[in-house]
């Protein structure tokens, strides 16, 4: 049995011209691993830098960085799907529910936001954090980028703004997100929206033009085009369509009108954005497969919540 193994390490290495015995010595000396230097539990707790003495602030930082995290879980499993052309429709209904349970967990979690602040100690700290705002986060963009086209994050009245010829990086400029990006006293873009742009555009445009052929919404339309699209992946791409674009959207509208429409009164958001209409899904009208829901469910999109 051992001699099996040295002999199949003695060919991994030297297939790429390297003594293996150069690294079983080097085992002799290798410290074993240990749960806290392989997890880095202490590069992962020094990273909440709270900006005031409010306690609740902590759990603010805390679960933005939980919700980076479960992103870059979703990110992973559509880098994989984009780059395979040959990925099965199996493997793509597996990695669909795993992105499911991702997005659960976020939707199912958002409470620890609406329930579990003091909205006093909120509504002062939040006020140390303006202009930045959740909005810019990128990954949440990379993420839209790599599901659908830049044209179904248009919404109809961005494509009645938007010239026929339009350019990809122009696009962007009738994005549905740039709606929350107006500082509705100059009519310029806000700091928060053009802070964004200025550390992210360049990311965004060199994606979207990688993503054009290769976006899910593509492989799906594709495998539609050839009556190969099966039923369980239909319905899998419609759960997490809904999910992310509908159920995310409304936990997190309530969560701001908890902190900011408290007794009737609306408080401008940290980025500034008229949030309680910018928010809804009906609004946004973000959508990343439409064709597959039919035109009655199109019509009730972000009214079933
Ligand atoms: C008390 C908790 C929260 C409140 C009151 C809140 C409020 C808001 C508001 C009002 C906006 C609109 C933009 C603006 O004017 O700032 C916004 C945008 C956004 N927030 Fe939050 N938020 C909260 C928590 C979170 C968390 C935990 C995340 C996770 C990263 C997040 C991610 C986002 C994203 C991605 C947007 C842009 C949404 C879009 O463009 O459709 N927010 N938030």
């Amino acid at each position: 049995m051992i001699d099996k193994l040295i002999e199949q390490i003695q060919n991994k290495y030297s297939e790429k011209g390297q003594d293996a015995e150069v690294f079983l010595k080097g085992l002799l000396h290798s410290k074993p691993i240990n749960y806290w230097d392989y997890i880095e539990t202490d590069t992962l707790l020094s990273l909440q830098k709270p900006k005031t003495n409010f306690s609740d602030e902590y759990i603010f930082i805390v679960y933005h960085q939980i919700t980076e995290l479960v992103l870059s879980l979703i990110r992973h499993e559509l880098n994989q799907m984009t780059s395979d052309d040959e990925m099965s429709q199996e493997t793509m209904i597996e990695k669909a529910g795993r992105m499911e349970r991702y997005t659960g967990l976020l939707i199912n979690s958002f409470s620890i936001m609406n329930q579990g602040m003091d909205y006093e100690q909120y509504n002062q700290f939040r006020l140390s954090l303006a202009p930045a705002s959740g909005f810019q986060s990128a990954q949440f963009r990379f993420i839209e980028l790599m599901f659908t086209d830049i044209d179904n994050l248009i919404n109809e009245r961005g494509k009645s703004r938007m010239p026929a010829d339009c350019t990809l990086e122009n696009k962007f400029n009738y994005i549905y997100w740039q709606d929350a990006g107006i500082d509705h006293q100059t009519g310029k873009k806000s700091v928060t929206l053009s802070d964004f742009e200025n550390r992210y555009m360049d990311e965004f445009v060199l994606l979207a033009n990688k993503m054009k052929k290769k976006n899910l919404n593509q492989k799906l339309k594709d495998l539609k085009d050839r009556n190969a699209l099966s039923d369980e992946l239909i319905v899998a791409m419609k759960k997490l369509d809904h999910q992310l674009n509908v159920a995310w959207p409304i936990v997190h509208l309530e969560t701001a009108h908890t902190y900011l429409n408290k007794k009737g009164e609306t408080t401008a958001a940290t980025g500034g954005s008229h949030w309680i209409k910018y928010l809804h899904p009906q609004y946004q009208r973000r959508i990343f497969f439409p064709h597959l829901w039919s035109e009655k469910e199109l019509e009730n999109w972000g009214k079933d919540l």
